[in-house]
Parts: C-alpha cells; sequence; structure tokens
C-alpha cells in the first residue's frame, strides 16, 4: 500500500526540493522505486550521523536548506493539487545533492487532501519526537502536522540537537522544551549547534529559532502555514518578523505551552505505524475511502 502511495505521489509532484521519481517496478512480489542517488546523504548523516564529525553544514547551507525544505513542503500544501501532507518529515527525509540542496523524500505515508476538507482523521504514522499532539493523539491529520514536525526539523538544523535527549536512563527532554527558556532569554550562544563554532549570522539565528518554535507550538491555530513560514525564514515581511518577536510564547521563560513530559517521551528513533481506535476513522471526511485505505 505505501508502494502505490508513494508511486501515486511522486508521479504528481515535480518540484526542485521534492526528489523526484526516476522510475518503478511493480511486478510479481518485485517492488522498486528508483531515485536519484544524492550525494550526501540526509540532514541525519550531517547532524548525528556519519558526517557529523566532518561539520560540513555550515550556517548558510543550514539556512538554504531550512528555505529549501520549507518550499519543497509549501508546493505540497499549497500548489499541488490535491493537496498532499507528507506526514513523515524528518531529518532522515531530507537529503541533500551535491551542491548541499534540500530534497524532500519519502512520500510512502503522504496523503492526499480533498479540495475544502479541514483534515483527514487517519491511523497514527510517523516517527515520535516530530508528531504533533493532535495527529498523535486523536489521528487528525492536516498541512499543520507537517508545520509541527518541520518545527522540529528546523531546531534540529540549528542546534544539533536530536528531537528527543536522553538526559538519563529515566529522563527525557524535548528539544522544544530545552530551545524556549534559551529564546525567551535570547542566549543564542546556548542554542546555536557547538560545531558552528559561533559562526553564524545572530538575526538569522534568531528568525529560526522563533519560526521553529511557533511552527512545534502545541496548539495547531497557533502554527503559522508553511507560505508564511517561508515569509518569516527569509524576512520577506518585517511586520510579520516582528509579530513574532512579541509573540506571547516568548514573554515568559517557562515552558508553558508544552508538556512537560520530558520522562514519557519516547525514543525519537522509534517508529509509529499503529492503528487508531478504529471508531474514529468513522469520524472523518471519507477522503480515506476514496482513496480506498
Ligand atoms: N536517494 C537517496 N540518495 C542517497 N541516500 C539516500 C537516498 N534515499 C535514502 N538515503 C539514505 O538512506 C537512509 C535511510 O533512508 P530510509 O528512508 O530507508 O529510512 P529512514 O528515512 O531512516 O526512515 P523512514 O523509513 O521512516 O523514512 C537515509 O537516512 C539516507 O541517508
Ligand atoms: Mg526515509
Amino acid at each position: 500500500m505505501e508502494f502505490a502511495v508513494e508511486v501515486e505521489i511522486l508521479a504528481r509532484v515535480r518540484h526542485k526540493n521534492l526528489l523526484s521519481l526516476r522510475g518503478y517496478c511493480a511486478e510479481g512480489q518485485e517492488r522498486l522505486i528508483v531515485y536519484d542517488y544524492m550525494p550526501n546523504l540526509s540532514l541525519l548523516s550531517h547532524l548525528h550521523g556519519q558526517h557529523s564529525a566532518e561539520c560540513l553544514l555550515d550556517w548558510n547551507r543550514r539556512m538554504n536548506i531550512a528555505i529549501g525544505s520549507a518550499e519543497g513542503i509549501a508546493y505540497l500544501h499549497h500548489h499541488a493539487t490535491p493537496h498532499i501532507i507528507h506526514r513523515d518529515i524528518k531529518a532522515s527525509n531530507v537529503l541533500l545533492d551535491a551542491d548541499f540542496q534540500a530534497q524532500v523524500a519519502d512520500f510512502g505515508f503522504a496523503k492526499l487532501i480533498p479540495d475544502g476538507a479541514t483534515h483527514v482523521t487517519t491511523r497514527v504514522k510517523g516517527t515520535l519526537g516530530y508528531l504533533a499532539p493532535e495527529y498523535a493523539m486523536l489521528g487528525k491529520a492536516s498541512e499543520s502536522c507537517d508545520v509541527y514536525s518541520f518545527g522540529i526539523l528546523l531546531l534540529e538544523l540549528a542546534s544539533g540537537k536530536k528531537p528527543i535527549e536522553k538526559l538519563s536512563p529515566a529522563v527525557k527532554r524535548t528539544v522544544t522544551d530545552w530551545a524556549l527558556p534559551l529564546v525567551c532569554e535570547s542566549k543564542f550562544s546556548e542554542l546555536a549547534d557547538p560545531r558552528l563554532n559561533g559562526e553564524y549570522v545572530e538575526e538569522e539565528l534568531n528568525r529560526v529559532f522563533r519560526v521553529a518554535l511557533i511552527c512545534a507550538h502545541s496548539r495547531p491555530e497557533k502554527r503559522p502555514n508553511m507560505l508564511e513560514v517561508l515569509e518569516l525564514l527569509k524576512g520577506e515581511s518585517k511586520e510579520k518578523l516582528s509579530e513574532l518577536e512579541n509573540d506571547e510564547m516568548f514573554k515568559s521563560p517557562q515552558p508553558m505551552d508544552y508538556n512537560d513530559g520530558t520522562s514519557q517521551a519516547e525514543d525519537s528513533s522509534e517508529f509509529i505505524s499503529e492503528e487508531k481506535d478504529s471508531k474514529r476513522e468513522l469520524e472523518e471526511i471519507e477522503p480515506e475511502k476514496a482513496q480506498g485505505s
């Protein structure tokens, strides 16, 4: 099923920041999808994996990756017809080409959003640490769930931290809970990935963290859409930037809008693919049936 979804979605999308389909094979039991090989692998490999010691991601590259991946997701949400939600935005699904340009990959969990629908209620799929609370708890999937995951991705990109950090075997802390008090106090040198060696544009770093935290807001109505995210990241609207700067969430140094569920947090590498209450699926706006999933 994931294979069919991925091929169908890939056939619909063409954008410089989305990894496109080269070809596929579905013969007998064989299932194969062919993509271009991305020589710089994934963002994950640079932040936490095999390339992490090499420090190839300077600030300029990180800004380009943030904007490029936002453009890819904005295309899915606002320009593809019907609109598409990705549902698995995370560091291992942002690949990097030879020029370190972002290519968003892995559309196996993507959903098409019919015209006029605000969300679809569906089985929860995705990766812990990146899941919007209303999606993880109620199975409500909408564009704003991708915005939430993108916020976590931005925090990871700028800080070099994982979405959920193990402080001790029993205590875990989310990157949002870690970042919010530091952003409130403008502690940029503590926020920036130490591998940047202090080489970053402070104004951009400040912007990235604030955009990231508003994207990862626990209340979906507070999150911007991806077009607004792009505007903010590029610093195109002074008015929106100052609104963001003065948002109430940055007034208090306490992470009041976030769950303090650090100790309940699961390992971010864990993968969810569970069925929610089947009754809940009946509440949905019927698009699932149309897709036969
Ligand atoms: N087209 C590609 N070019 C180069 N490396 C790739 C490509 N596609 C995937 N990879 C690498 O393979 C790794 C594994 O990708 P894969 O999508 O199978 O798993 P994942 O992203 O870790 O988890 P998930 O199955 O949830 O997406 C990625 O982190 C990336 O480094
Ligand atoms: Mg992947």
